[in-house]
């Protein structure tokens, strides 16, 4: 098949635009944080679907998209994913997390118990596709965890530029989603989100609030 190029319909905007809203959308994210603490109250579907849209819109490694994004919202379900992630949880926290690690945890406060996963009203699990399958023909993908975790950043943005507010939580291991969420086997959970509005007296871990400054971050040539 042959593919004709399309006019890209690029928005021009002047340049003190570009400056303005450059600042317009730092400001916005960087009052994004990971909460553990959720309000029981209902989210539109159509702000979800629109964020996931918004993901699906991700570049990805020659356009294959390896993702899928599965919403929950099934009080038995996410009660179902809760049990199993406190398992994996239990023994990361008791056993299977080397000491370094937990050493970086310790400022975040966080404990095996995950409340959040029954409290929140939508839990988003992200499934990159190692390979995609067509009629039962496997199609390999290519940068899979780079195009996911692209795509997972923009439904990150879209999610907190709506008003809402998220964790990034990964159990590890996580295969159990698979199973509970009846994923085929050329999935692999890449994280689950949890997405609503912050109790009232939700509080964050301070230390988070210091980000690296730009000389830290970037190089400029
Ligand atoms: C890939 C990834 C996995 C994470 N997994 C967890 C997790 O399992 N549990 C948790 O409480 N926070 C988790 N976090 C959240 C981080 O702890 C948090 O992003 C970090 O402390 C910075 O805080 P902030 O998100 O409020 O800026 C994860 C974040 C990322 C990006």
């Amino acid at each position: 098949m042959k593919y004709q190029p399309l006019k890209f319909n690029f928005k021009r905007y002047p340049s003190k635009e570009i400056n303005e809203k450059s600042k317009e959308f730092y400001e916005i994210i960087k009052t994004r944080r990971s909460i553990r603490s959720f309000k029981k109250s209902k989210i539109k579907d159509i702000v979800i679907k629109n964020a996931i849209l918004a993901a699906g819109s991700a570049p990805s490694g020659a356009n294959l998209q390896p993702w899928h994004f599965v919403v929950i919202k099934d009080k038995l379900i996410k009660k179902k994913i809760k049990i199993e992630a406190e398992k994996e949880e239990i023994k990361f926290y008791n056993y299977k997390a080397p000491k370094e690690w937990l050493k970086a945890l310790k400022p975040l406060g966080t404990n095996p118990h995950k409340e959040f996963l029954e409290e929140a009203p939508i839990l988003i699990a992200i499934f990159e596709q190692k390979f995609s399958l067509n009629n039962n023909i496997k199609i390999k993908n290519y940068y899979v965890k780079e195009s996911v975790g692209i795509a997972t950043g923009i439904l990150i943005s879209s999610l907190h530029y709506s008003g809402l507010s998220m964790l990034t939580h990964t159990p590890s291991p996580m295969n159990f989603l698979n199973r509970i969420l009846n994923r085929p086997s050329n999935e692999k959970p890449f994280v689950l989100l949890i997405v609503g509005m912050p109790k009232k007296n939700c509080t964050v871990p301070s230390y988070a609030t210091l980000r690296k400054s730009i000389e830290q971050i970037s190089t400029w040539i």
